[in-house]
């Protein structure tokens, strides 16, 4: 843990679930006169070198907004190359990710994914499924409101076949229908690239989550911006509605 920003005063507050918007690729491409494009590919690597840090810090899951239902606005050319980088993440760092004890779990909806890049969702996610170590979830063609009408569909179905009773629904309930199901909600939400808005991301899970904002550009994302982040977190106070000042 020598590079760690954890000691034996503070671990107890460290967050045990992190979730990333990674913004500002496409910005970090332009100021270099380069196509967009360039910047998600830097944006790649960026989020390598971070899952080779993420152990320090002692994370049980990191959630990462890779690629969102509302980006399919974007030009073909760029959404094609988004998907062709979830490809290749797959394809090269699965075994790395497989060795270090990774689970990994591509959350989002399959629609207009290619067949190719669903087969190699699932063989990540089987591969991987048995790993007890850091929980990585990549959420990719994701939104937050899709996420809870979808939901809110297979609840309505369940009930239709008498699998549960309407009057019972709890949110213990409603969230084993999310794709997040089985994992506990964020505790701190990064966004880089400075724009502060939530834009459709985990919109149910992040309820009590802290949220910093970071304005360096995602491709520019490194362990000073992450350390920075996980320190203010945990000097922060939570309450979740109530007033006693406690931390975790
Ligand atoms: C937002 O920046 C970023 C994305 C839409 C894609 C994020 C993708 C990666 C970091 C790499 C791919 C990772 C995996 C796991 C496949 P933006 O394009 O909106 O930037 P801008 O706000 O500067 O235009």
């Amino acid at each position: 843990m020598s590079d760690s920003i954890l000691n034996e005063n503070n671990q107890n507050k460290k967050p045990s679930h992190v979730a990333i918007i990674m913004d500002g690729n496409g910005r970090w491409a332009k100021m270099r006169g380069l196509p967009r494009y360039e910047g998600h590919k830097q944006g790649l690597k960026t989020l390598r070198k971070l899952l080779r840090e993420v152990n320090n810090y002692e994370i049980d899951y990191l959630t990462l907004f890779s690629f969102s239902i509302d980006n399919w606005k974007r030009p073909k050319s760029e959404t094609a190359k988004l998907m062709d980088l979830l490809r290749k993440f797959i394809l090269n760092d699965l075994s790395e990710l497989h060795k270090n004890n990774v689970r990994v779990r591509i959350i989002g909806s399959r629609e207009n994914i290619p067949k190719s890049i669903i087969n190699l969702i699932d063989s990540a996610e089987a591969l991987t499924i048995n790993n007890k170590g850091l929980y990585l979830q990549i959420a990719f063609n994701y939104s937050g409101r899709d996420e809870i009408l979808n939901a809110v569909k297979n609840i309505g179905k369940s009930i239709s076949v008498g699998i549960i009773d309407p009057v019972k629904i709890n949110q213990e309930i409603f969230e084993s229908y999310l794709f997040t199901s089985g994992v506990p909600d964020p505790d701190l939400i990064i966004r880089s690239g400075s724009e502060k808005r939530i834009s459709n991301f985990l919109l149910w899970q992040l309820s009590y989550a802290e949220v910093y904002f970071e304005e360096c550009l995602w491709p520019d994302f490194d362990k000073g911006n992450l350390d920075n982040a996980i320190k203010d977190f945990m000097e922060r106070s939570r309450r979740y509605g109530n007033v006693i000042s406690e931390i975790n």
